[in-house]
């Protein structure tokens, strides 16, 4: 409970939440971090059961359509705020990492919208390894006008000259997807955003480092501003922000959390020498 309930632009009282990926990580600190915001109700989806303060959990499988559909049915009541935040890296595969990061974040997104009164929101768990989607969009495009799982899946696989690392590939879908879908729900009062963090020490960690290699991420770091990776709890604000009325008038935002590396990037002051 925060000291004084009225003074805090990120409450989430009398909010019901629901969360994918909750149980480690960025989830995590983000059920954490809402208990601290008075949130009144916590789902968590996930395929591991979160140890957190949650009110619900329903075990989840975002690879398979037929788990986010039952997630979808066994979900009741109003819902304010959607995270979808559940991801997976490249060592997943191609099907499982488009899956599990874009097909089930839209199948999901589409079927809770409507469940989603005026004022609520929709936040996904991006990432700056999509901020390369303008090279893409024309193809990513096509493919987020696949509407079914399989074909679109199938796609993904039948063009790895497009999707080439499949989890940069995957957030590049997400940002675009956030823009796309977020025009037309702002009509009906529903915002959706997503943030986009640099590296961050979670479990996936490990994945990444193991896909990408140890150089290109200790690189990354040393170009942020900060010098030092995020860790889960940098995070969680600024998805709580994003979910909560002090957001209310941004929409269609990938909100960048990188400690400046992005912008080192656009005006030419990162030192590659690291790569090297
Ligand atoms: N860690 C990073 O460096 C980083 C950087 C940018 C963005 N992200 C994104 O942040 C989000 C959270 O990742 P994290 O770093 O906290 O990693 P994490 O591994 O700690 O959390 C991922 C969560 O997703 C769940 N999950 C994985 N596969 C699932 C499936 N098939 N069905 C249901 N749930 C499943 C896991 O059980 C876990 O709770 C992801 O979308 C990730 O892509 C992470």
């Amino acid at each position: 409970m925060s000291a004084n309930p009225s003074s805090d632009l990120c409450s989430y009282a009398g909010k019901r939440v629901v969360v994918t990926g909750g149980a480690t990580g960025i989830g995590s600190a983000l059920v954490d971090l809402l208990r601290e915001h008075d949130v009144e109700y916590i789902t968590v989806l996930d395929i591991k059961e979160p140890t957190g303060a949650v009110d619900t959990f329903i075990r989840t499988d975002l690879s398979d359509p037929a788990s986010v559909d039952a997630a979808i049915a066994a979900l009741t009541g109003r819902i304010d705020v959607l995270f979808s935040n559940a991801g997976v890296a490249a060592n997943a595969g191609v099907r499982t990492c488009m899956a599990v990061n874009v097909a089930a974040s839209r199948r999901l997104a589409d079927g809770l919208i409507d469940r989603i009164p005026e004022g609520g929101t929709i936040v996904f768990t991006a990432s700056m390894a999509g901020n390369g989607w303008p090279a893409k969009l024309a193809e990513i495009n096509t493919l987020l006008d696949i509407a079914d799982w399989d074909e679109f899946l199938d796609w993904c696989e039948a063009h790895p000259e497009v999707v080439e690392d499949v989890y940069g590939f995957s957030k590049m879908c997400m940002q675009v997807y956030v823009m796309r879908s977020s025009y037309a729900s702002i009509r009906r009062g529903v915002r959706i955003n997503s943030i986009c963090p640099a590296p961050v020490d979670t479990p996936l960690m490990a994945d990444f480092r193991e896909s990408m290699g140890d150089k290109v991420i200790d690189w990354s770091v040393t170009v942020q501003g900060n010098g030092r990776m995020a860790v889960a709890t940098d995070i969680a604000p600024p998805l709580v922000f994003m979910g909560s009325d002090a957001a209310s008038f941004i929409n269609g935002v990938n909100l960048l959390v990188d400690a400046g590396f992005t912008a080192a990037m656009t005006t030419g002051q990162a030192d590659f020498s690291g790569l090297a």
